[in-house]
């Protein structure tokens, strides 16, 4: 298993535009280790058979009623403008690929931008770590947290049984106490080491989802996945979401570029592509015109 997380860093724009600017042959190369490396295949997915010159354009419908925008630069419009209400989102990949901080941003522009209050529920780092973390991104979450706008909750396996127990508990209080409307749980992964066997996984993860569709709050969870090959814990939560996102760090030689795909989301005619991001001074900013190779 490669160490994403130790060489995931450092992409520059710089280093992205060369990478998409190659020859074909390398080009090609590009696209197989990718394939090789970082394709998620999970159980019952199919590879469309297309003969011809098929080509699959993305036309948004231009009604955004009931959507709920990341704000994240360049991702609502392949998504026919944001994140269908009330729905789960799953953004997953390996380590270092970027989902908390995706997910931080999905939070902070949700207060930022569009007034609206949010929840970040932590199982794996702490406060001190995260709130320094963003800093870097210009997020002063204590200053949100001050203005009663955001909360940061580190969780634990009593208060999450709670939860299942009662379908409500102290997020359920926090949520009603700032009035949240997006709630990120980072992550499921860690969530689901909780239970023993896979069966106990599912069934607590479609517990969880169905409690948190019917709060008033559009969800983000983050998972981390490794590539098809290698053995992971937590497939199962693929079938109980409504979105899945998939972020990549693909590694050619010397150069690691970021990739992000909208694998599945329901009631939405999004886009197939998968398109290059980087992680700037102000956030993630995902290049929906650009190619990866
Ligand atoms: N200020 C920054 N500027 C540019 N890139 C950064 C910055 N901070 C972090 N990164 C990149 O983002 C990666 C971490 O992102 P993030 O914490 O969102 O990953 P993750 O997918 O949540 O990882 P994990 O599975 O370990 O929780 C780092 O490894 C680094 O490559
Ligand atoms: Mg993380």
């Amino acid at each position: 298993m490669m160490n994403e997380k130790a060489a995931g860093t450092g992409v520059n724009s710089k280093q992205t535009k060369e990478s998409i600017g190659q020859s074909p042959g390398r080009r090609a190369d590009l696209e197989d280790t990718f394939r090789e490396i970082h394709e998620h295949k999970p159980i019952g997915h199919r590879e469309p058979i297309l003969e011809g010159n098929i080509q699959v354009r993305h036309k948004p419908s231009k009604s955004n009623m009931g959507r709920v925008p990341t704000g994240i630069p360049g991702f609502d419009k392949v998504i026919e403008g944001g994140l269908k209400k009330h729905s789960v989102t799953l953004a997953g990949g390996c380590a270092g690929a970027g989902k908390s901080i995706f997910a931080m941003q999905y939070l902070i522009n949700g207060i930022t931008q569009f007034n609206e209050p949010g929840v970040y529920v932590s199982f794996e780092e702490n406060r001190e770590e995260i709130f320094d973390d963003m800093a870097c991104f210009g997020w002063d979450l204590e200053e949100l947290e001050k203005q009663g706008k955001f909360v940061f909750l580190r969780y634990n396996p009593d208060q999450v049984n709670k939860v299942l127990k009662t379908g409500g508990g102290p997020i359920r209080d926090v949520i009603d106490s700032i009035g949240a409307k997006r709630l990120v749980i980072d992550s499921i992964s860690a969530f689901s080491l909780l239970y023993e066997t896979e069966l106990k996984q599912r069934e607590a993860a479609l517990s969880l989802f169905y409690i948190l569709r019917r709060w008033d709050c559009t969800t983000m969870v983050t998972g981390q996945y490794f590539a098809v090959e290698l053995p992971h814990d937590s497939a199962a939560v693929e079938f109980e979401v409504d979105n899945i996102i998939w972020l990549y760090n693909i590694k050619k030689e010397d150069i690691r570029v970021r990739a992000i795909e909208v694998f599945k989301m329901r009631g939405t005619k999004h886009s197939v592509k998968t398109f290059p991001f980087e992680i700037t001074t102000e956030g993630i900013v995902i290049y929906p015109e650009e190619t990866i190779f």
